[in-house]
């Protein structure tokens, strides 16, 4: 067989394995996501979030379903926060830990957030599904301290009502993004 079809048959095999992979790691953890699969952000609208939504050093974010960690990092060079993420995809997850090696001040777990306390947070970002929005309002509205700033990436939070409504500037990626704030009566 000529060398070129073995290299060939090769990177082939390799792109159906990485494939089956991917696909994989979304099936075995739909129960949990139901349908907020991993689907990175794309950068023009962690810059948009980024610019709207400043922070202080050391300020804790979480990223709820923190995929390769790409808010993490943008948000720990920009303001030098502390940045946590929470993820169940295995492969997402190995991404982020991957990308995240030797940058100090950030973490990623490999959890289900619904089972962990966020309550410490000062900002929540989050990027799911519309299926999961309602529960999500309840957790954070039992667990968030006044004054924690919330922002959803594409779906809003159902009866709550958003202090600000951004676009990026994409006409790929112009989905809204979603900014709150807990208030001091957590009525939203
Ligand atoms: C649309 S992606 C967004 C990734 C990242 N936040 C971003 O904006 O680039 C949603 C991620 O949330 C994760 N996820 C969904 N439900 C989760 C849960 N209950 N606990 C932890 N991660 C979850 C998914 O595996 C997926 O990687």
């Amino acid at each position: 067989m000529p060398t070129w079809v073995i290299i060939l048959l090769t990177v082939m095999g390799i792109l159906i394995v990485c494939k089956l992979l991917f696909a994989f790691s979304l099936v075995s953890v739909f129960p949990i996501t139901q349908g907020a699969m991993f689907h990175p952000s794309a950068r023009v609208r962690v810059r948009t979030f980024l610019d709207h939504v400043p922070m202080k050093a050391g300020e804790l974010l979480i990223d709820i379903g923190c995929g390769d960690g790409r808010v993490l990092r943008a948000a720990k060079r920009r303001y030098g926060v502390r940045a946590l993420g929470f993820e169940v995809n295995p492969l997402a997850y190995a991404l982020a830990r991957l990308r995240t090696i030797g940058m100090e001040g950030i973490e990623v777990r490999l959890r289900n957030f619904w089972n962990v306390d966020i309550g410490d947070a000062d900002v929540v970002f989050c990027y799911l599904f519309p299926d999961v929005m309602g529960r999500l309002a309840q957790k954070l509205v039992r667990e968030l301290r006044p004054g924690t700033r919330v922002i959803s990436c594409n779906f809003p939070l159902p009866g709550w009502r958003h202090s600000e409504l951004l676009y990026p500037e994409s006409s790929l990626h112009a989905d809204p993004i979603y900014l709150y704030q807990i208030p001091a009566d957590s009525g939203c």
